[in-house]
């Protein structure tokens, strides 16, 4: 029997819950154990400190009876906790100090819809110190966990892959420092880890889109939508700043969908070393064909040719004194990335779940860590050492002002 955890990590992303869900009710159907890890990468460290392994599961309260499967192995589908004890805040005592969980099929009942995290995510420090990384191989291997399912983005996707390459060493200390027994060891010689793409930004490479993106566009375009009704009556200008770290995927899209005047992103400055000039001039073109709103779109992380950040407070003020345009500053902020996951989001998650499940169960020792892409609207599996090493090489590009290599590197077809 595997023993799967599956963990959420990075910043949270609608359609993260829906991908445990998943995650949970595909590796049960399939016979395997499974475990969620509270707090991301963090409660991977802490483990399950207040509590011996032997305790970690409860006694099944409701076995084999919401499965409707008689035929099935009661065991395999019990819930854990109460039926939505995992939802409540704190979880109760009984989950106190407890981070690593086994999961019955009713603990992630009614979890497709619901935004952010349920097992919530958090930044970890020790996790980036390889003390850390010891230590959280040694929970998982106190608790027999042979297979790791990481949702998140570029940075816990790296985290993963970083353990994925050090396993063997992990492995060599906590045996010489006597953490583990020679006969744990070679049992656990190889840990399964898979990656699943949670981030609203649609930053990772070898994908087409990530879990939360779509949301979070929805959730820009109806903002800029309520912001352009407000503008026109007006006649304002509005600059319009939006997430996505160094990826300008959710300003170009809401910038497409919406119809803004003007957009800005790091992997394709401003062709001109003049771009306010540049910009003015379009801007101004739009109001003489008697457009009575200007929308720019500026992606937080957006660059000018000499690598300058373009801020949206810089830019409202060019549109003031050279346009001499009513213009005020709306930064979306935090509401893009909250909020209930949309149906292509909480479909992705679910066909990405249950990807991952599957390609723990093939994995040998031989087939290498995987990441669960979406490439021409079929989930495939890449590379996951692959897809971390050419998502760096975007953020190196842009460093060395190569910007169609940027491009190229974040999707071949971008550029066409
Ligand atoms: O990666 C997701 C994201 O929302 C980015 O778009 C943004 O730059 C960042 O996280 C914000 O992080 P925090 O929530 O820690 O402020």
């Amino acid at each position: 029997t595997r023993k799967i955890a599956v963990l959420t990590s990075g910043g949270d992303a609608a359609g993260m819950n829906a991908a445990v869900r998943a995650v949970a009710k595909m590796g049960l159907y399939r016979g395997c154990e499974v475990f969620i890890v509270r707090e991301g990468w963090a409660g991977l460290v802490a483990g399950n400190v207040n509590a011996a392994p032997a305790d970690v599961r409860p006694p099944p309260q409701r076995a084999g009876k919401y499965h409707g499967n008689q035929d099935v192995e009661g065991e395999k589908f019990a819930a854990t906790f109460g039926e939505g004890e995992l939802l409540q805040e704190g979880a109760g005592e009984g989950l106190k100090g407890r981070h690593i969980l086994k999961v019955g099929w009713d603990d992630v009942r009614g979890w497709m819809d619901i935004g952010g995290t349920l097992i919530g995510t958090a930044r970890c420090a020790e996790f980036r110190e390889k003390e850390g990384r010891e230590t959280a191989a040694f929970n998982l291997i106190s608790l027999g966990i042979d297979a790791l399912v990481v949702i998140g983005g570029d940075g816990s996707l790296t985290g993963a892959d970083r353990l994925r390459g050090e396993w063997p060493s992990l492995l060599d200390d906590l045996e010489k420092s006597k953490r583990i027994s020679a006969e744990q060891r070679s049992k656990h010689a190889h840990l399964t880890i898979t990656g699943i793409v949670g981030s609203i930004d649609n930053d990772m490479a070898m994908t087409d889109i990530t879990i939360g993106a779509p949301t979070a566009l929805h959730r820009i375009s109806e903002a800029v939508d309520s912001i352009g009704s407000t503008a026109s009556s007006h006649s304002r200008a509005f600059v319009v700043e939006v997430m996505g770290r160094h990826c300008g995927w959710l300003a170009v899209m809401a910038g497409l969908a919406c119809g803004a005047d003007y957009i800005f992103i790091p992997e394709r400055p401003p062709k001109s070393e003049d771009w306010e000039s540049e910009m003015c001039n379009g801007l101004k073109s739009h109001r003489e064909h008697g457009k009575r709103k200007t929308i720019v779109i500026v992606a937080e992380g957006a660059l000018d040719r000499q690598l300058k950040p373009i801020k949206p407070a810089y830019v409202a003020d060019i549109l003031t004194k050279r346009l001499q345009l009513d213009t005020r500053v709306t930064t979306l902020g935090h509401v893009q990335r909250g909020g209930k996951p949309c149906a292509y989001d909480r479909l992705l998650a679910t066909l990405q779940g249950v990807e991952a499940v599957e390609a723990v169960l093939d994995a040998t020792p031989q087939t290498p860590s995987y990441m669960i892409g979406l490439k021409e609207n079929k989930v495939k599996r890449v590379s996951l050492m692959d897809a971390v090493k050419a998502t760096a090489g975007v953020g190196d590009a842009i460093e060395k002002k190569d910007f169609d290599q940027a491009l190229q590197l974040r999707d071949p077809e971008f550029l066409e």
